[in-house]
């Protein structure tokens, strides 16, 4: 069935009762009643399908990784605390000392940080790799490389990697590819239908899309996910049932409210692109962004994510950032709410002039993730935050 079908219907449990309830109610419960010990016995063999503790599973939890699952195209979905839960969580199950993680440079910086600081003091090495050198990715793959980790679009200039060149390299070589498809959404891009081995998502943005949940995903094949969801169980970054139910019911309206996105993004690009206080746009949608042609290649749709420099460096954005009205001057993306950032505020917050270079990162450069209101009410609020006195 279509992606908008299996979302409203896939994964729903009536409940044990007579009567049976739509939607798949909230198990607020951290563990399972068993009748006796030969039951837990025939759990544990895996003949009684049941549940033994929150940790492990949860009936609201399955449901809901059941509508990933359907909106991933993969056999096999894992949900987290967060999306940094679930990037740790693979990281840690896939890598052991001695191995090398090959990552993009430009990525988002939690993951930069986990891999730099944290999985390098337990003997994991990393190579980050320029845009350039990723776009030719068998030469990035060494002997000891066991993963490559990429984003795409990527915070804050959207730029594009041919994700299907990556996934082709990595399985060549043997080594697994991840991906960060956050910024995308599975309506607008298919990662693993693209070979790629590992789709990874902060669920906090557009999965649940109403900024009211904390969560990460991560979807695969049965084979990867086993290991993944066994260390899950011992790191204990799992989701628990209360925003997993409100996950599953933001997903129903995923592929409306992605589509809204993106008519939306596009027509905020597209007056920005020609406004006399804005010196460029950054949105893989317009055709003067560098990679235009790959994302129109391997994306359904261009996303709800606009970047824009001011004119007048960090005082004209510093200053337009200030007056939005119906935009809200907030961290994070993906919500129904449009949202207002700074990135050198936020995501590259305390780099050097040379390090921001690098990143494609400008002083005057302003984050928008365009939100489900009225198209004309963001035109005109940007109007006015960019205009005269
Ligand atoms: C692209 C991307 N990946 C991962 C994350 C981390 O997700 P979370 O904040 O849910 O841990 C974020 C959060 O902003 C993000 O923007």
């Amino acid at each position: 069935m279509g992606q908008q079908t299996e979302l409203i219907h896939r994964g729903e449990r009536p409940g044990p009762t007579g009567s049976k309830a739509l939607t798949t109610p909230i198990y607020e419960t951290s563990t399972f009643v068993f009748e006796s010990a030969r039951d837990v016995e025939r759990y544990q063999d895996g003949s009684f399908p049941a549940y033994l503790y929150s940790r492990y599973e949860n009936p609201t939890l399955v449901a809901a990784e059941e509508k990933v699952a359907a909106a991933d195209g993969a056999e096999a979905s894992l949900l987290f605390s967060s999306g940094m839960a679930a990037t740790s969580t693979a990281l840690m199950t896939l890598l052991k000392a001695g191995d090398e993680v090959v990552c993009a440079s430009a990525i988002y910086g939690g993951t930069f940080h986990l891999i730099e600081h944290l999985l390098s003091g337990l003997g994991i090495a990393r190579r980050f790799v320029s845009l350039d050198e990723l776009a030719t990715p068998a030469g990035v793959i060494g002997p000891k490389t066991k993963i490559v980790w990429f984003e795409s679009p990527i915070n804050p200039t959207l730029r594009c990697v041919d994700v299907r060149a990556i996934a082709d390299a990595c399985r060549a070589a043997g080594v697994v590819s991840g991906i960060d498809n956050t910024f995308a959404s599975p309506v607008n891009q298919q990662p693993l239908a693209m070979g790629v081995d590992l789709s990874m998502q902060s669920a906090t943005k557009y999965l649940n899309g109403h900024s009211d949940v904390t969560g990460g995903v991560l979807s695969g094949s049965r084979a990867l996910m086993a290991p993944i969801g066994k260390t899950r169980r011992l790191l204990g970054g799992v989701m628990d049932p209360m925003p997993a139910y409100a996950l599953a019911r933001g997903l129903k309206t995923l592929p409306l409210r992605v589509a809204r996105h993106n008519a939306n993004a596009m027509a905020v690009a597209t007056f920005l692109d020609t406004h006399a206080a804005v010196e460029r746009v950054y949105y893989p949608g317009l055709a003067s962004h560098p990679d235009h042609v790959i994302a129109k290649r391997q994306m359904s749709g261009f996303g709800g994510m606009v970047c824009v420099d001011v004119k007048g460096g960090q005082a004209g954005a510093y200053r337009a950032f200030d007056r939005l009205k119906v935009i809200k001057r907030a961290a994070s993306l993906g919500g129904v709410e449009s949202l207002c950032s700074l990135p050198i505020l936020t995501s590259q917050y305390g780099l050097t002039d040379e390090e921001l270079r690098k990143a494609g990162v400008t002083r005057g450069m302003m984050r928008l993730s365009i939100g489900l209101e009225d198209p004309e009410d963001l035109i005109a609020d940007l109007e006015q935050a960019l205009g005269g006195s």
